[in-house]
């Protein structure tokens, strides 16, 4: 058996954010990681690039039962402090669109920044350790299948249940339901969504195509690209509304931002009507989209012959097409995992669970998402640090 102050499970974004942190204070830390390699997530993340945080990170761009909770966090790890952080260690970045920050080079810069805090703030790292079992009587023991270990504190950092192939596991919230913690029921988030029926007929032989819209769910809009997909629809716009989606709601989009396409049709038809329908979209919309269409919704006739009703209400269609999904693309495809440890029973200042001493969440494990743009990194490593003060 080894004594440990502080063992961090979960060797991903938040887990390590955490080990570095306590170490940094002068704790003893362990982190135990079940995969060959440290934050694979983070690897993979921003297309390779790693979007790493953003520039307009506000507590308002995160859903969760307590959409406080995360507000205290953010504020004593801020988006400007992990940019400094990046910056000590030159690693080139930019900001692409909407305050997302990208390395300039590879994600694995990331990964190796954190890995050379962890190690200067002498956190003992151990890859490939399952842990087995997990017990609480004065302090917590953590048996793997390569040894225990005791800790005063124990972090779960093990994240959602996003990519399963990937080493993702529900492990974090079995572990907290044991402790007595509720668990916010998860659910994919960030993912492209299914049609079915005539949608997806009109839909999949439009795949690949993108364009700029305006989707929406309820209150939530997001003006970003979408991308027709061969199950459906895609894209920034459509990973941000699902978040906010629920099974049976509709989703609408505005496919013409900015524009009133109705007018425009009938402007065209007075003043071309020679013109074919299709020319006109596609000076609005991709041209298979506006093809599509045309071909779909209007008569095979000149705008002049065309009725202005029709004309109308493809213009209406266009800025408000109602769609009903059929589902999602579910954690295979998922960025992240909606959900998870109910805050209610975390100190949002610490991530400590309040019934339990010495116990706490952290990272896409807690029921705290962010959106798109590099929010869930930087709640990875606002939560991290927040624990990684008081573990
Ligand atoms: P994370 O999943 O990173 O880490 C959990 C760690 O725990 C993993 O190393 C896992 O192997 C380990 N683990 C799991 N079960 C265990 C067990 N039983 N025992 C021991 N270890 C265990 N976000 C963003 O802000 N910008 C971006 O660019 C992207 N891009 C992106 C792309 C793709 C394809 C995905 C899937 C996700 C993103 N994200 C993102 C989301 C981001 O990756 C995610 O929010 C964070 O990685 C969450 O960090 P955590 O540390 O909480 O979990």
């Amino acid at each position: 058996m080894t004594h440990f102050d502080v063992v961090v499970i979960g060797a991903g974004a938040a887990g390590m954010f955490a080990a570095m942190r306590a170490g940094q204070r002068g704790r003893r830390v362990l982190l135990l990681e079940h995969g060959e390699e440290p934050g694979r997530k983070i690897l993979i993340s921003g297309g390779g690039r790693c979007n790493f945080t953003n520039l307009g990170c506000v507590p308002e761009r995160f859903l969760s039962a307590n959409p406080h909770f995360a507000r205290s966090a953010l504020a004593r790890y801020t988006q400007h402090d992990f940019i400094a952080l990046v910056r000590r260690h030159r690693i080139a970045f930019h900001e692409k669109t909407l305050g997302q920050l990208f390395c300039d080079g590879p994600a694995r810069q990331i990964v190796r920044m954190l890995l050379a805090e962890c190690e200067a703030a002498g956190v003992d790292l151990r890859l490939a350790h399952r842990v087995t079992a997990i017990t609480r009587a004065d302090r917590f023991a953590i048996a793997t299948d390569h040894g225990a270990f005791t800790a005063e504190s124990l972090v779960l950092a093990t994240g959602g249940l996003s990519i399963p192939k990937m080493g993702a596991t529900g492990f974090a919230h079995e572990v907290a339901r044991r402790f007595g913690l509720p668990v916010v029921t998860p659910r994919p988030a960030l993912v492209p969504l299914t049609f079915a029926g005539e949608d997806l007929d009109v839909m999949r032989p439009l795949a690949g195509v993108a364009l700029p819209v305006v989707a929406r769910c309820g209150r939530a809009a997001f003006p970003e690209a979408m991308l027709f997909t061969h199950r459906g629809l895609s894209g920034p716009a459509i990973l941000q509304v699902s978040s906010y989606w629920r099974e049976g709601e509709a989703i609408t989009l505005d496919l013409a931002p900015g524009r009133d396409p109705a007018a425009a049709l009938l402007e065209a038809k007075r003043a071309r009507p020679r013109a074919e329908a299709r020319g006109v979209l596609a000076e609005m919309l991709p041209q298979r989209l506006a093809q599509a269409l045309a071909a779909r919704h209007l008569p095979p006739r000149m705008l002049g012959e065309t009725g202005d009703a029709p004309l109308r209400a493809l213009g209406a269609l266009l800025g408000g097409w109602r769609l009903l999904p059929a589902g999602t693309e579910g954690y295979a495809k998922a960025e992240v995992t909606l959900g998870g440890v109910d805050t209610a029973a975390l100190s949002q200042k610490t991530m400590a669970a309040k019934a339990v001493p010495g116990l706490f969440v952290i990272g896409e494990a807690v029921d705290v998402t962010g959106w798109l743009g590099g929010h869930n990194f930087q709640w990875a490593w606002s939560s991290g640090w927040a624990a990684g003060e008081a573990a």
